[in-house]
This record gives C-alpha cells, sequence and structure tokens, in this order.
C-alpha cells in the first residue's frame, strides 16, 4: 500500500498582543490587555516608565499627551497624579464587545495601569500567559527602571523562569546596557534583545548579554528576511513587531519565527487557526 505522507507540521509563532489588544482598545489599559487574553493571545507586551515617586506604569510616550488627558513627562507625576486622568477617551472608539470594560473609575476615566496590575492580570489569566516587558532606553542616572522591574517580578515569583509556572516573563530593549543591568539583577531572566536595524554586531558572534531571542521590527525583516536564518543559525530564537497585516503573517510563518507582537492578536490567532 501506498505510504500517504504525513502533512508538514504548521509550526505556529507564539501571539502576543502588542500594548494589549491595542487596535480595540486603548493601548496600555486594563480593558486592552483583559481582550487580548479573551482573544486567545499566547501573552501580552507592555512598555513601562517610572512616576516621580517611582512606581512603574506602562506608558509607551515619554509625554502624556497622546494616550491621556494630561500633559508634560509621566516622570514629573506621581501616581496618584496620573490617577487623575483619562487614559482611554484619546482612543478612536469602542471595540467590537462594548461592555468589556476595565479599571474605569465612576466617572467613566481609564485609569493608568501600574505594572503591578498587569501581573496581577496575567496571573489572573488562570491560563499559560507570557509577558514581555519593553524597558525605554536606561537613565543616565542608573539602572532605576531595570531594578523596579526586578523588584516586581521577584514579588511576583516571576524574575526566573519556574518549571510549571503558568506565567513566564521576559524583559525586552532596544538597549543592550538595559538588557545587560537586567541580566546583572536577574541573571536567569530571559532577555530580548530588540532591533530596528542589522545587527551589526551579529556577524562574529551571538546576541549581546545572553538574550536568547532577537526581536527585528516587521520592516526590518521585509527588507532583510535572512535575518531569521542568521538569528536561528546561531540559536536565537524570533519574536517579530508589530505585525497587524495578513501579508505580515504570511511571511511570519514562512520564515518560521517563534513569536509574533500585533496590535490585531485575535486577527492574527484566525488568521494563524486557517492555516
Ligand atoms: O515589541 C517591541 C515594540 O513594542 C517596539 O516598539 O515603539 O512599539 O515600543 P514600540
Ligand atoms: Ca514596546
Amino acid at each position: 500500500a501506498t505510504r500517504v505522507p504525513a502533512p508538514t507540521p504548521v509550526k505556529r509563532p507564539l501571539v502576543f498582543a502588542h500594548r494589549g489588544s491595542s487596535v480595540a482598545e486603548p493601548e496600555h489599559t486594563l480593558t486592552a490587555y483583559l481582550r487580548a487574553i479573551e482573544e486567545g493571545a499566547d501573552g501580552v507586551e507592555c512598555d513601562v516608565r517610572l512616576t516621580r515617586d517611582g512606581q512603574l506604569v506602562c506608558v509607551h510616550d515619554r509625554r502624556l499627551e497622546r494616550t491621556s488627558n494630561g500633559q508634560g513627562l509621566v516622570s514629573t507625576r506621581t501616581l496618584a497624579e496620573l490617577g487623575e486622568l483619562d487614559f482611554g477617551s484619546w482612543h478612536p472608539g469602542p471595540g467590537e464587545d462594548d461592555d468589556l470594560v476595565y479599571d474605569v473609575t465612576a466617572d467613566g476615566r481609564a485609569r493608568v495601569l501600574t505594572l503591578d496590575r498587569l501581573l496581577t492580570a496575567v496571573h489572573e489569566a488562570n491560563r499559560p500567559m507570557r509577558l514581555l516587558i519593553e524597558t525605554k532606553h536606561p537613565s543616565r542616572y542608573g539602572p532605576a527602571v531595570e531594578e523596579k522591574v526586578v523588584e516586581a517580578l521577584r514579588r511576583y515569583g516571576v524574575h526566573e523562569p519556574r518549571r510549571g509556572h503558568p506565567v513566564e516573563v521576559s524583559v525586552m530593549s532596544f538597549s543592550a546596557l538595559a538588557v545587560r543591568r537586567t541580566r546583572r539583577l536577574a541573571p536567569l531572566l530571559p532577555t530580548v534583545m530588540l532591533m530596528d536595524l542589522l545587527p551589526a554586531g551579529l556577524r562574529g558572534g551571538r546576541l549581546p548579554f545572553g538574550s536568547r531571542v532577537g526581536g527585528p521590527g516587521v520592516r526590518l525583516l521585509r527588507a532583510h528576511p535572512e535575518l531569521v536564518q542568521r538569528l536561528h543559525d546561531r540559536g536565537h530564537q524570533v519574536y517579530v513587531w508589530t505585525v497587524n497585516e495578513a501579508a505580515d503573517v504570511d511571511l511570519m510563518i514562512e520564515l518560521g519565527v517563534e513569536g509574533v507582537i500585533s496590535d490585531r492578536p485575535g486577527f492574527v490567532r484566525r488568521r494563524l487557526d486557517e492555516l
């Protein structure tokens, strides 16, 4: 009898929600993250910044204007002051499911999200969840952000991978200095080296400071798809940001990357499920 060849297994990349499900909901709000979990994301991504009183909040920009009704630098406000602002009303509209609204004040304001609250949310998902925390460019005045991040992760017992633990955290950055600081503070904490340009240093060796994962932007990969193979050849995994279009999802499958980071995690999940 003719043997029917087994179908080629399709390797499905992990889907990470970039700033939460951030097309449907205002980025970096609890609602955006809970929607991502509901949409079946394998993990979520967030950016962190320090407030004036040393609290970690999930905000992308240095300034408040784009994603809140406040003005000025995030770093000049206390957490209580940020709590007075609305991080939701700038967003163009409600998501597909209007009743998914969390952490909103009585007068309808979406609260700033703290890293602690996000850590609680990913633990409450009650299924395996991954969290990618991006520290922006490090401060010249010392490793404050990295220290606070590692401190928070230690409180939740997720500063290093633990067999059988449902929450797996990685810290990522475009800055090799930030990666080095993080690994000094928590040597077993996985790190992702983000890149928006071809990494010159990769020619000879591996990614700096023990990062297992390289994180190129999708535009870089469209121009240099061979970078995936170069990273794989050196034993690295590849997580790509920000993959929002069907053609890019298909390209990521073709290239065999291990993770895609998307503003539309539900859409990407459905596209991958179709394959
Ligand atoms: O996931 C990495 C990606 O978030 C880096 O760019 O500007 O969206 O933080 P940005
Ligand atoms: Ca980011």
